[in-house]
């Protein structure tokens, strides 16, 4: 396989014609380019479950484009709002329940009850039309959004440094360019050079499987770690900044990301290096007061004990702890970039000053 192809995919798409889902499965990448067409809302809501697809935005967008599929499964009457709102709760509240951390799950299906709601004195069929055009409007806006965030992570570094990232906050995580990555993936479009550290990212390698394989394909130098070697890579002094991602910011700044970003924040702060946090406004959760509040998500122990080894690895009855997520401090983070720019502590300002704006545009 031509590797240079992956940024030329596209993560998450819609068929209108065929009214289905179509997804990169990114369980299977590197290895292999599986084109995955859903066409219910049980094979989204396993393809978001088992990270087929699987990034902040990337899973907002599936699961919006979901419920407009789940809609055209709607048979009612024309002028039967009642019950098609009904059914399209129902099929909303499913969906959300596939995974609990990333915000942008939730954001984009109220989005899409919000469209159903506000047309409510139309006909069925013209408020399906609707949901269409607002799931593909938050794909588009996704896109915008990333490019923004990419320019103002730009001005934070320069050309030849070394960045660390972990998990990945890549176009394989957004509809494009990605949140984390995105500064990179521009600066190469500018003909800049950096060095990427990747933490391979335990227990589901989205730092090896996905983010190495994402920016050897734009040409970017590329080296692989093992989660416990941040520490070390930062004291050869070959780091930078460290650049990552992020499921849910609280409104003090608490940033909830992979598992294993907190540790990271920790050492940067040991380093004095900055550590930045990239993500859409809407991953910022002005409701979740600090990062305790947030849900993190706990995985199958098999996913330590078993996944990716030709034989177990771990005794029988032995107990796993495995949360998808931890919580970096807000005095820990440098600064949270997002594409209405980017915020410094104090977090409670910054963020109220920054969310706010996404509602003076739209009106909400
Ligand atoms: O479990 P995952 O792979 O969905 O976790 C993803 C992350 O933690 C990403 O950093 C985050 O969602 C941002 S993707 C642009």
């Amino acid at each position: 396989m031509n590797d240079k192809a992956i940024l030329n995919y596209e993560t998450v798409a819609l068929n209108e014609r065929e009214r289905e889902l179509i997804i990169l499965d990114q369980t299977k990448l590197p290895n292999e380019i599986d084109i995955l067409h859903l066409k219910d809302i049980h094979e989204i809501w396993k393809a978001i479950n088992t990270l087929q697809v699987r990034g902040a935005p990337a899973i907002g967008i599936s699961a919006a484009f979901g419920l407009y599929i789940a809609a055209m499964n709607i048979d009612v009457d024309d002028d039967d709002y009642s019950t098609f709102n009904e059914k399209l709760n129902e099929a909303a509240y499913y969906l959300n329940s596939s995974r609990p951390t990333a915000v942008n799950l939730s954001w984009a299906l109220n989005r899409m009850l919000k469209t159903a709601e506000i047309n409510r004195h139309k006909k069925i069929d013209e408020i399906k039309e609707l949901l269409k055009l607002e799931a593909l409007e938050i794909k588009r806006e996704d896109t915008e959004t990333c490019r923004k965030i990419g320019e103002y992570g730009l001005t934070l570094i320069k050309d030849g440094d070394g960045i660390l990232t972990h998990c990945n906050a890549g176009q394989l995580g957004t509809s494009k360019y990605g949140t984390a990555l995105a500064p990179i993936h521009l600066g190469r479009e500018k003909g800049m050079n950096f060095h990427v550290f990747c933490d391979e990212t335990r227990p589901l390698l989205q730092g090896a499987r996905l983010s190495a394989f994402e920016l050897l394909s734009d040409g970017t130098e590329t080296t692989l770690i093992c989660d416990n070697m941040a520490s070390q890579v930062m004291k050869n002094g070959w780091i930078n900044a460290v650049f990552v991602g992020c499921d849910r910011v609280a409104a003090n700044g608490d940033a909830c990301n992979k598992i294993g970003t907190s540790g990271l924040s920790i050492l940067a702060k040991h380093y004095n290096i900055p550590f930045y946090v990239f993500c859409p406004v809407s991953t910022i959760d002005m409701n979740m007061k600090t990062g305790n509040d947030i849900k993190i998500e706990q995985r199958p122990p098999e996913e330590i004990t078993e996944m990716w080894y030709t034989r177990r690895m771990a005794p029988e009855g032995v107990k796993v702890y495995n949360p998808a997520f931890d919580v970096s401090e807000n005095e820990l983070i440098t600064a949270i970039i997002t594409e209405n720019g980017i915020a410094y502590p104090p977090y409670s300002e910054s963020l109220k000053r920054i969310s706010a704006q996404n509602s003076a545009q739209k009106g909400r």
